[in-house]
C-alpha cells in the first residue's frame, strides 16, 4: 500500500461515497483531469460528451442523430443525456463513487440530478474548473485526441513523443470537429447560457460547490488540488488494491 493509500485507509468507514461532477467551460480540463482522477481512484470516468462520440463512431441511429448537434456546438436533448446517465449510474462500478465530466450541462439536467441523489447514499460534490478565455482558445486549438484510446494531448503543454501518434497505442491523434474555431465560439455560448446557471442551481440544491481556478496549473497539479479538496471533504477516494 502506497503512502497515499494508506493515509485514505485511516478515514472512517462509514464515510458516503463520493460523486463528483466535473464542471467547466469547453477546454477546461474536465476530460484530461478526469482521466488522472479515475487512475488515483478506481472510480468510473462518465463524460457524456465520450459517451456522445462513441455512437457516432459506431453509426448508430443516436449517433447519426447526434452528429450535427455536437459538430454545431449545441447541446443533446436533456431526456436523452439524461436517460443514457442515469442507465450508466445504475452500474455496479459506480456503487464505491464516480467522476461525472460534462453532466450536468443545463437545469432540467441539475434538477433531475439533485433528485436522483436525493434518494442515495452519495455525497455529491461539483468541482468546478475556472479557466480564463483565451486560455480556453489556447488549449482548444491545440488539443489532439487518440482516435482509438482517448488519450488527450497538447501540441504545446502536453505534446506526444512523436507527432500525431498516440503514446499509448500507437494510433492516430485527431482534431475533434467540434474544436474549429466557429463551433467553439457557439460552444462557449452555449456554456455561457445554459451551462454557467448550473452550479448555482446545485449550490441551492445543498450540494456542496468548490471552485478550483486552474488557468495557471498543469494537469497533475490541477488533479492534485481535486484530490486535496475531496480529501478535506472527507470522502473516502482510496483506489480499491486490485492486483495489476
Ligand atoms: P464535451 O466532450 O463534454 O465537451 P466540452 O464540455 O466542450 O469540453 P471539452 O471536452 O472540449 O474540454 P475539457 O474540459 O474536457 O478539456 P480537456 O481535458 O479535453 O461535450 C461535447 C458535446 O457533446 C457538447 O458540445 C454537446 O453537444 C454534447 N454534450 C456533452 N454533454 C452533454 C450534456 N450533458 N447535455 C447535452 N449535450 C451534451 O482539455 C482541453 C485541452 O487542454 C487538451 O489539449 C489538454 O491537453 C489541455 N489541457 C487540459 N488541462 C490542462 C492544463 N491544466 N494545462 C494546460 N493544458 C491543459
Ligand atoms: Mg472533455
Amino acid at each position: 500500500m502506497t503512502t497515499d493509500n494508506a493515509d485514505i485507509a485511516r478515514k472512517p468507514a462509514l464515510q458516503k461515497p463520493l460523486a463528483v461532477m466535473l464542471f467547466g467551460a469547453p477546454g477546461s480540463g474536465k476530460g484530461t483531469t478526469g482521466k488522472m482522477l479515475t487512475k488515483l481512484t478506481g472510480w468510473p470516468h462518465l463524460a457524456t460528451g465520450d459517451l456522445l462520440r462513441e455512437q457516432i463512431t459506431r453509426k448508430t441511429s443516436l449517433g447519426l442523430e447526434m452528429q450535427s448537434i455536437l459538430a454545431a456546438g449545441q447541446l443533446a436533448p436533456d431526456d436523452l443525456v439524461s436517460r443514457m446517465v442515469g442507465d450508466r449510474l445504475g452500474w455496479s462500478d459506480c456503487e464505491a463513487g464516480f467522476l461525472l465530466d460534462g453532466f450536468p450541462r443545463t437545469i432540467p439536467q441539475a434538477e433531475g440530478l439533485a433528485q436522483w441523489f436525493s434518494g442515495r447514499n452519495f455525497r455529491p460534490v461539483l468541482i468546478h474548473l475556472w479557466v480564463e478565455y483565451n486560455e480556453i482558445l489556447r488549449r482548444l486549438t491545440g488539443r489532439r485526441t487518440c482516435s482509438n484510446c482517448g488519450a488527450i494531448y497538447h501540441l504545446e503543454s502536453t505534446p506526444s513523443q512523436v507527432p500525431d501518434v498516440c503514446d499509448n497505442d500507437g494510433a492516430a491523434l485527431t482534431v475533434r470537429a467540434d474544436d474549429k474555431e466557429e463551433v467553439v465560439l457557439q460552444r462557449l455560448q452555449t456554456y455561457q447560457t445554459q451551462t454557467w446557471p448550473v452550479a448555482e442551481t446545485l449550490r441551492k440544491n445543498g450540494i456542496l460547490v468548490e471552485a478550483i481556478e486552474c488557468g495557471e496549473m498543469d494537469p497533475e497539479s490541477v488533479a492534485d488540488r481535486i484530490r486535496w479538496r475531496l480529501d478535506r471533504i472527507g470522502g473516502s477516494i482510496a483506489k480499491k488494491n486490485k492486483p495489476e
